[in-house]
């Protein structure tokens, strides 16, 4: 995301000029980048894995702050009460939110590397009583390992992720690493649906999740709640495309 500021909304590279030039001036250039010896990265660091929760932060019954090993230790007592439904790349929380009310068996973990959108995220659920949900600020790539038991999700969602245009942020892109993850994550059966407005952003993940071996194609659930981004891609009629991965 190249604004870096928490009100802007997910995923928005304009801020408040408004996203009706979104396709026209943003969908396209999209070069692929395979990582070379260095691969992706993590976001902010490992480092960013044991910082305590800012003061001015109010705490949240609910998110995980990885430094603090109390809250994975009640997210994970938590989470174990259902099937466990993860999303990568919370943003304000609208799909999980949404998920939240058609699953009020399952168990959701949002993982989201921008502590303001995690308590957005929060605090709507607190206004429809959705206790089930859950988010965990950071890298996914961290969070998850550090808080989902192995072979234990029964669904995963990364939805609109960012593009991350600029050559010098491209090792921010999904790839083996979240794969890994991911599939570590998973249930064996276990679905993955990837989303992006950026076609060939979707197809070298698929490619490279594909090429770790721990995935068979798959078909994505016919209907699902909306993305904060994807309801801006409706408006303005941009196209998305999706794909689903089953765990092997
Ligand atoms: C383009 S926004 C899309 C948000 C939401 N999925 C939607 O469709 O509205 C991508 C979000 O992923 C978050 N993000 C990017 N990389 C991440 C990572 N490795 N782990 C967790 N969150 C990440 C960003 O902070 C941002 O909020």
């Amino acid at each position: 995301m190249a604004d870096e500021r928490d009100d802007a909304a997910p995923g928005s590279p304009i801020g408040p000029r408004g996203p009706e030039n979104y396709a026209e001036r943003f969908l396209k250039d999209f070069r692929k980048y395979r990582g070379g010896d260095t691969g992706e990265v993590i976001i902010g660091g490992h480092v960013r894995a044991t910082l305590a929760l800012p003061s001015r932060i109010e705490r949240h019954p609910r998110l995980v702050i990885p430094g603090e090993p109390a809250t994975i230790e009640a997210a994970r007592a938590s989470l174990a009460e259902g099937p466990l439904i993860l999303e990568v790349g919370s943003g304000f929380g609208r799909f999980l939110n949404g998920l939240a009310v058609l699953r009020p068996d399952a168990r959701l973990l949002g993982c989201e590397t921008r502590l303001g959108f995690c308590i957005k995220g929060l605090r709507k659920a607190d206004r429809h009583g959705a206790t089930n949900l859950w988010m965990a600020w950071g890298d996914a790539r961290v969070t998850i390992p550090a808080i989902v038991p192995p072979g234990t999700a029964a669904e995963a969602y990364l939805l609109y992720p960012d593009p991350w245009w600029k050559r010098k942020h491209a090792r921010r892109r999904h790839g083996p690493v979240m794969a890994t993850v991911l599939a570590d994550a998973l249930a064996p059966g276990g679905l993955l649906v990837l989303k992006s407005d950026v076609e060939p952003y979707l197809a070298a993940m698929v490619e490279s999740f594909a090429e770790t071996g721990r995935y068979d194609a798959g078909t994505p659930p016919s209907e699902l709640p909306l993305t904060d981004r994807e309801l801006r891609l409706h408006r303005t009629g941009t196209k998305a495309f999706t794909a689903a991965l089953i765990r092997r």
